[in-house]
């Protein structure tokens, strides 16, 4: 099989009588920017929510290409193993803590990766201390790749949101991911911070070659960072393909007809 780093087969979840995601299926090519649209209640929080182990979906399978190559199949694995067969994902607000500094939220970011016990962190041994020097080290690589550096040091409540955005993002590269899912990134950023997160994403697929698959509602931002989109409306594909072939898609322009491309919540 596959070039492809996820594959949703045939996805099925229903609440109660309401099939939220019917039969659904789509794949994200290896270092792709995918996009998952559709207008509200169309079922992409679902999906999301199914990939990452919140919801246990009717049917269906995810295949998985982990960071050794390995095909597994999401769904029987926990969360936090998935977490280390590399996929990533923020969350729709951010979740920093506030007191602590950027760099020390990045090395957070880091702990299901460390080799000693949390018994030898606390004590300091030697070990544990070459260990944190190291995962600093690769923190302060990331912020210096992305830009952040200079951030390193201010605590994170001191930032404004569009930087904890970015810093969000920064810090699921600590997991060493072969994909990010990101939950409505653009939620709550004016437009200038809209632009410079599209330009953190690509450069954290353009640096690191990881996959990403974001579900957002404006239509900028996807159109201008996606090279395939899923297009849904209850809980079914409507269209699948590149930018141009979604804004020319009729059915997804019904989809949406009557609607601002920017009437977003949740
Ligand atoms: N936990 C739940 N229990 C019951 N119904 C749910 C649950 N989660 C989602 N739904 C329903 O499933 C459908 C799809 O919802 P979902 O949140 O996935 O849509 P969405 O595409 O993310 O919408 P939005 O753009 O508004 O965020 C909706 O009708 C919603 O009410
Ligand atoms: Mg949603």
């Amino acid at each position: 099989m596959m070039n492809s780093v996820l594959k949703v087969e045939n996805l099925s979840i229903s609440f109660g009588g309401l099939k939220a995601v019917d039969d659904l299926s789509f794949e994200i090519g290896d270092k792709m920017i995918y996009g998952l649209i559709g207008p509200n209640g169309a079922g992409k929080t679902t999906v999301f929510n199914c990939i990452t182990k919140f919801y246990t979906p009717n049917s269906g399978k995810v295949t998985f290409k982990t960071n050794t190559g390995e095909q597994i199949n999401l769904l029987e694995h926990s969360v936090h193993q998935i977490i280390n067969y590399g996929l990533a994902r923020t969350f729709q607000n951010v979740e920093l803590i506030n007191d602590l500094s950027i760099i020390d939220n990045l090395l957070i970011g880091a702990h299901s990766q460390y080799k000693t016990s949390a018994l030898q962190q606390a004590f300091l041994t030697p070990r544990a201390r070459r260990e944190e020097k190291e995962h600093r080290g690769r923190a302060m690589d990331i912020l210096n790749q992305l830009g952040l550096a200079d951030k390193a040091n201010e605590i994170a409540g001191s930032q404004p949101y569009g930087v904890l955005k970015n810093v969000e993002l920064a810090r699921t590269l600590m997991s060493r991911p072969k994909l990010i899912i990101i939950d409505e990134p653009a939620a709550g950023l004016n437009e200038t911070e809209t632009e410079a997160l599209a330009e953190m994403i690509k450069k954290i697929r353009d640096y690191y070659h990881c996959a990403v698959l974001m579900v957002e509602h404006d239509m900028g931002l996807v159109m201008s960072t996606c090279e395939r989109i899923c297009a849904i409306n209850f809980g079914k594909k409507l269209a699948e393909g590149t930018p141009d072939e979604i804004k020319q898609n009729k059915e997804v322009q019904e989809a949406y007809l009557g609607k601002d491309d920017d009437d977003a919540e949740n």
